[in-house]
């Protein structure tokens, strides 16, 4: 039979691993995905492309800024609102997002939902 304190550090790892996880995915740290709005939006994914151009400067392998190819449209959503409002702070980010309108970030949610070519 498994001890008391066995149990309780059992119980911390598991804890960790659930803080682990949440830190990973800070878009979840309260609970609400923002931008449904624009989830709502038809993406255009020629335009998305288009518009990709500017982010694969810094977005790319071989970097150390994460490629967005293969990234889930609903926090791509959420994380772009979150920098636009400073909720997730980064100026470079901020100012880029400020510069999208809904349209713009849907057509970009839309194309980098794809896997890279
Ligand atoms: C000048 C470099 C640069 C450019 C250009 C740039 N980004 Fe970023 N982006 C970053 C950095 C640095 C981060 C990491 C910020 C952070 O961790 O909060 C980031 C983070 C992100 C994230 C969050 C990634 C994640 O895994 O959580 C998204 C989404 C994103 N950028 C989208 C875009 C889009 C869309 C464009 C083009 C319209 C773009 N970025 C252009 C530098 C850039």
């Amino acid at each position: 039979m498994m001890n008391r304190s066995a149990a309780c550090i059992v119980g911390s790892l598991v804890a960790a691993a659930f803080m682990n996880q949440s830190l990973a995915t800070l878009s979840f740290a309260n609970g609400e995905l923002l931008g449904g709005e624009i989830l709502n939006i038809a993406g255009d994914v020629d335009y998305g492309a288009y518009l990709a151009g500017e982010c694969v400067v810094c977005h790319r392998a071989g970097s150390e800024i994460p490629t967005l190819y293969n990234y889930d449209k609903t926090y791509f959503v959420d994380a772009m609102v979150r920098f636009q409002q400073g909720l997730r702070k980064n100026t470079t980010m901020r100012d880029i997002a400020l510069q999208l309108g809904d349209e713009e970030i849907a057509a970009l949610a839309t194309y980098f939902e794809r896997a890279a070519e």
